[in-house]
């Protein structure tokens, strides 16, 4: 039940709607265009001429940056393009020369470029006509990490750290570490807007975290994916010293007797130097960086022997005392040499049991190849003599060229292939003949011999140790041409028989 409304009004308002409209999209704008440092961009701007009465005269780029406005680039067909704003950088440019398309080229952007540009059209009848584009800035910062030296202690210190400078928007940085410390960050804008963030990893600095690696993480909207940068960590500590390769059996005359200073620290100990409790060393003793060697024991070393190691952080000593006895200690050699000899003597004694055993089988086998000849009597399946096998071995073809050369062997005359295949072979196969693949089928075969395995089988157990041996050190593919050979020397060894 409202007022009922004037149907003028409710048309002036629809056409205002719809002038602002077509005034609005006139001018084509991006309202936001993002740019990176050292890079270029493109801001666009198009008029969109809706009727052959606007008359376009000029068009100007102005930008603004904090309430001060600046022209960047005109162009008026009779005089061109300008650049007030850099003339001559070549960093500015209108990308066509023309007034319906003002799209402007910026580029290696800085810092300075952010900010708000307004693409005007001087147009007639309407006036002037613009859009406004925001340009941001970002910039890709620089990220470096580095462990920081410190001293083992009980206080929570920093013992890394890790900065992304000069980046827009600021850097996110966090740690990745399996020790247990926990970080600070801070962040400092600089003067032409990016940002530069620090992080220190914070933790305890105990000598076993000294070396273990832990990863600073980088993440910014200009990386393409977070940043890991790896720090191995450097906690100071003084040497730990000990004096080994004491074996409590120096004796009077004893040739040689050592002793070593081990030293471990952070930075590690460079310098080791030897004392004994009475301050200078025996003659008798020669220094060899962190050994100490006796040539001759006599009661001259009867003493304490002191090493001393030096790093950054401090100075260790460690005291090995000498006992020069009169005589050996047999106790404890007694005992090392027992163990000793008993270890070589069973090592010895295996040998023998071993180098028996082997020898007995292979007697026993020869003895059964002897007996198995007899029994079966000619003709008897002797597998080819060494040499020849040898030969064979050298002159198998590849599986490739194995279709197309004829084998070297007597037994392979085409005659004699012909006879045993009973001269049923193809012509056409005779000449190529003969062939691996035209070997017997099982029907074929011979029957099986007494011993239950076929003679073929038997043959093969006795050629087979052979080519176990060939084989041993071949390829795989030397052993699938072994395995031809194989084939080959049991169709000769068929041919022989027939
Ligand atoms: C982490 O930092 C806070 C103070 O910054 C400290 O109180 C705390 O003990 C630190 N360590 C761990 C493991 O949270
Ligand atoms: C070494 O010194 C000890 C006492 O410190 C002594 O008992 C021993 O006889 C000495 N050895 C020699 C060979 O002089």
């Amino acid at each position: 039940m409202g007022a009922p409304r004037s149907p003028c009004a409710l048309g002036t308002s629809l056409l205002c709607c719809l002038l602002a409209a077509v005034l609005a999209q006139r001018v084509k704008v991006q309202h936001e265009v993002t740019g990176y440092v050292g890079q270029e961009v493109t801001l666009p701007c198009n008029f969109i001429n809706t009727s052959r009465e606007i008359k376009v005269s000029q068009v100007t780029w102005v930008k603004e940056t904090s309430g001060r406005k600046q022209n960047v680039a005109v162009y008026h067909p009779d005089h061109g393009p300008s650049y007030p704003m850099e003339k001559g950088s070549g960093r500015i440019r209108f990308w066509a020369q023309s007034l319906q398309d003002a799209t402007l080229v910026i580029g290696p952007l800085r810092m300075s470029d952010e900010g708000t540009y307004t693409c005007e059209f001087a147009t007639y009848p309407l006036g002037n006509e613009d859009g406004i584009t925001r340009l941001t800035i970002l910039a890709k910062p620089t990220n470096f990490a580095e462990a920081v030296e410190v001293k083992a202690g009980n206080a929570e210190v920093p013992v890394a750290s890790c900065t992304s400078s000069n980046g827009k928007p600021a850097a996110q940085i966090t740690w990745q570490s399996g020790l247990n410390g926990n970080f600070t960050t801070s962040e400092v804008t600089n003067t032409n807007g990016t940002v530069t963030v620090t992080s220190h990893y914070m933790m305890v600095p105990t000598k076993a975290a000294n070396d273990q690696r832990i990863f600073c993480h980088v993440e910014q909207k200009t990386l393409a994916q977070p940043e890991s940068l790896p720090v191995t960590l450097s906690i100071l500590y003084p040497p730990e010293v000990s004096i080994l390769g004491y074996d409590d059996n120096w004796y009077l005359s004893r040739e040689e007797a050592v002793l070593t200073c081990s030293a471990m620290g952070n930075p590690p100990p460079t310098n080791i130097t030897w004392t004994t409790s009475s301050g200078s060393l025996p003659k008798t003793v020669a220094i060899k960086g962190d050994r100490l060697v006796v040539r001759n024991v006599d009661a001259s070393v009867n003493t304490t022997f002191i090493c001393h190691a030096i790093n950054r952080v401090g100075r260790v000593s460690s005291e090995q005392n000498i006992f020069v006895r009169e005589k050996p200690n047999m106790e404890g050699a007694g005992t090392t040499g027992g163990i000793i000899g008993g270890l070589i003597a069973a090592i010895v004694a295996l040998a023998v049991v071993a180098t028996g055993i082997l020898i007995c089988r292979q007697q026993q086998r020869n003895r059964m190849e002897r007996e198995e000849d007899d029994l079966e009597g000619p003709p008897a399946y002797k597998p080819p003599p060494p040499g020849l096998m040898a030969e064979e071995r050298e002159q198998v073809p590849t599986p490739a060229e194995a279709d197309s050369i004829p084998l070297k062997t007597p037994y392979f005359e085409p005659s004699a292939t012909d006879d045993f295949f009973g001269g049923v072979i193809p012509p056409s196969r005779r000449e190529d003949a003969p062939q691996y693949h035209e070997l017997p089928t099982m029907e074929e075969r011979e029957p099986v011999s007494h011993t239950g395995q076929s003679l073929e089988d038997s043959y093969l157990d006795q050629v087979n140790p052979i080519y176990d041996a060939l084989s041993f050190a071949a390829t795989e593919e030397e052993a699938a041409v072994a395995a031809l050979a194989t084939d080959k020397a049991f169709i000769m060894s068929r041919a022989m028989y027939v």
